[in-house]
Formats: structure tokens, C-alpha cells, sequence
């Protein structure tokens, strides 16, 4: 089979990770996460201490970063100038501080080249708020991927919930809205769906039942799956 790349876009906790890992699985493709990438310099950015305003640090220093995402057994794996950091980027600190930084024009224009380097050889499954819309706009099938906010934050409240005791369903819900509105106002490549993308609402939908449709999706669009 051929390979092609695959675009799947969506709010936080939408599903798109564990339904584009499995899409991936399925296919034989690369799974790439970019949330993960600017979880990654924004764990940087808080651990060099550069403070809000000091944006032109924190560009030259995304633009130094080395970011390596290594597909492991329990998932995929970040490394930051060799270093493991796959565990630390999903601490609160880091998520409560991420459309901030990915609100930064010049820092999406390098993590944009390089997922557009990692898309070139195909068989990419790429998750995110714009890859559709602006990283991979010929990508052969594009998706993206919707829920209800409330039923977001259950799935993302069963996720965290043994490591994060305090974490509360409600305060969830206020996060997820407060992403969702950053993400979607953001200026440079904002969160919206591609004219071509098609729109899957995964609030009725179980997992398997998503990662059929795309794979059906793929057979209509490029013969393959
Ligand atoms: O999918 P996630 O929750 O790990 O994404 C973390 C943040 O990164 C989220 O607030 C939106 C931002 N992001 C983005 O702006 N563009 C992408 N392609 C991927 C993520």
C-alpha cells in the first residue's frame, strides 16, 4: 500500500492521541503527537525560569531545542536535548502554561518546519490544533475530532484522577473551556477545522467505532486501510 499522511485536529481531550496512536497502529504509520512538542518547550521555558515577558529568549531558545519523539512500549516518548522528559510535560505547571506559549508566532513557525521535515518521507499519523489548517494542508485524509466539554473532561478526569487526587471534574470542565477559547482566539494558527477536513463528534462514539470511521475514511480517500 502506498503511504499518505493523515491530519487529525481537535480540542483537548477529544481523543486524538489515543485514536490517532491506534490509526497509526493500524496502518503501519508513525504516530507524531505536536501537542507533546509544545509541551516540550514550554517544560524548557519553565525550567530555564524565563519569565512571561522575555519572548525573544524563549524563541532563540525553541530554536536551539533538540526535540526527538521515540515511539515506546506504554506510548510515545519526548526527549529534550537527550533527556526523558515524556513524564514531566503532562505535569499541571506545564499544561497550565502551554496555549501561552504556543500563542507565540516564531515558536509555531519552527515546531511547524520541523513536523513538516518528520511529515516528508509519509505514513504519518499527526495529531494536533493545525495540522490540517496550516502544518500538512495536502495531507491525503484529513480528520477532525470533537466532543461535548463535558464529556472531555470525564474522559481526561478518568485519565488523571490516581495521579492528580485533588483534581475536581468540575475544575477540569473550566480548564478544558479556558484551553478550548486560547487555542481557538489565538491569532497565528489558531484551532479551526480545514474546509476538507471531515468533522467526527466522538461524544457518542465508543474508540474502536472512531478508528473505523477514519479507516474507512482512508480506503474512500486514497485506497488505502
Ligand atoms: O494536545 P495537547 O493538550 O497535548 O496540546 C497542548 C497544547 O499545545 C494545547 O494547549 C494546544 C497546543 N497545540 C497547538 O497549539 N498546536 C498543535 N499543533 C498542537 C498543540
Amino acid at each position: 500500500m502506498e503511504k499518505f499522511n493523515i491530519a487529525i485536529d481537535g480540542p483537548a481531550g477529544a481523543g486524538k492521541s489515543t485514536i490517532a496512536r491506534l490509526v497509526a497502529g493500524a496502518l503501519g504509520f508513525v504516530y507524531v503527537d505536536t501537542g507533546a512538542m509544545y509541551r516540550a518547550v514550554t517544560w524548557k521555558i519553565l525550567r530555564e525560569g524565563l519569565q512571561a515577558e522575555q519572548i525573544s529568549d524563549m524563541i532563540a531558545l525553541t530554536g536551539r531545542m533538540d526535540i526527538r519523539l521515540v515511539p515506546g512500549s506504554d506510548g510515545q516518548m519526548v526527549f529534550v536535548d537527550g533527556k526523558d522528559v515524556t513524564g514531566m510535560i503532562r505535569l499541571a505547571e506545564v499544561t497550565g502554561n502551554v496555549s501561552r506559549i504556543a500563542s507565540i508566532a516564531e515558536i509555531r513557525n519552527i515546531l511547524t518546519a520541523k513536523q513538516q521535515e518528520m511529515a516528508q518521507s509519509k505514513g504519518i499519523v499527526m495529531d494536533g490544533r493545525d495540522i490540517g489548517s496550516h502544518v500538512l494542508p495536502d495531507a491525503e485524509v484529513k480528520v477532525f475530532l470533537t466532543a461535548s466539554v463535558s464529556v472531555r473532561a470525564q474522559r481526561r478526569f478518568k485519565e488523571i484522577c490516581d495521579s492528580q487526587p485533588d483534581i475536581t471534574l468540575e475544575r477540569l470542565e473550566r480548564d478544558i473551556a479556558e484551553r478550548d477559547r486560547m487555542d481557538e482566539q489565538r491569532e497565528a494558527s489558531p484551532l479551526v477545522k480545514a474546509p476538507d477536513a471531515v468533522l467526527l463528534d466522538t461524544t457518542d462514539m465508543t474508540i474502536p467505532q472512531v478508528v473505523d470511521r477514519i479507516l474507512e475514511l482512508c480506503k474512500l480517500q486514497v485506497g488505502g486501510g
